[in-house]
């Protein structure tokens, strides 16, 4: 007889990556409810939320960016450190910034890893779910990430997801990533042995 069987976690944190519009946050949240329904807690952290509280004092440019990402970094730290999993969805396009915070983590022994949600931008802009590339490309918004502003793709990511499947096939992509990154692992249900 197959005993149940939950996921366990001792923290760490998946960061996601990737244009405006890449399905980073869909992903994050196929992600929440895979792990949540197997016993897991998740907590989300995404770019654009944080921007209304804790980063309203930033704006766009490369340093304020860079600013954004490293608070990002270090929220995600004080879950993780606490034996949480911290799922963080940010645009995060310069890979001195994702390296910055990569090396937090390896410094403090969390792990970490990154999702490089690879989605071209021609389909992100063909989305436009905010209208944001529209407004860019009339010259209504500065520093537009893959517009009018760069975005420098992860160079060695621990999975890069394509368009190619649905928000719960990735969730599952990312899930075995993270499984063999050693951040989450099965642990037999308590009174089933
Ligand atoms: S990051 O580059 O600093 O990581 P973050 O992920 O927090 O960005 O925020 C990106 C979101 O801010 C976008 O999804 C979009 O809704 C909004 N936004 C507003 N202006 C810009 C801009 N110039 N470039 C990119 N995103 C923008």
């Amino acid at each position: 007889m197959s005993r149940p069987v939950v996921l366990a976690t001792t923290g760490g944190t998946v960061w996601l990556t990737g244009l405006s519009g890449a399905g980073k946050t869909t992903v994050a949240g196929a992600l929440q409810d895979l792990l949540s329904a197997r016993g897991l807690r998740v907590y989300l952290l995404d770019g654009d939320d944080l921007r209304e509280g804790l980063n309203a004092d930033l704006g766009f440019d490369e340093s304020d960016r860079t600013e954004n990402v490293r608070r990002l970094g270090e929220v995600a730290l004080l879950f993780a450190r606490f034996g949480h999993l911290a799922v963080v969805g940010a645009i995060s396009p310069y890979a001195a910034g994702r390296r910055a915070v990569r090396d937090r983590h390896l410094a403090l022994g969390v792990r970490f890893v990154e999702v490089y949600v690879a989605t071209p931008l021609e389909v992100c802009e063909a989305r436009d779910p905010k209208g944001l590339y529209a407004r860019a490309r009339r010259g209504e918004l500065a520093l537009f990430t893959g517009t009018s502003a760069p975005y420098e793709p992860p160079e060695s990511p621990e999975l890069v997801l394509t368009t190619a499947g649905t928000p719960e096939e990735a969730a599952l992509e990312v899930l075995a990533t993270m499984q063999a990154a050693g951040l989450v692992g099965s642990a037999l249900l308590p009174g089933t042995g």
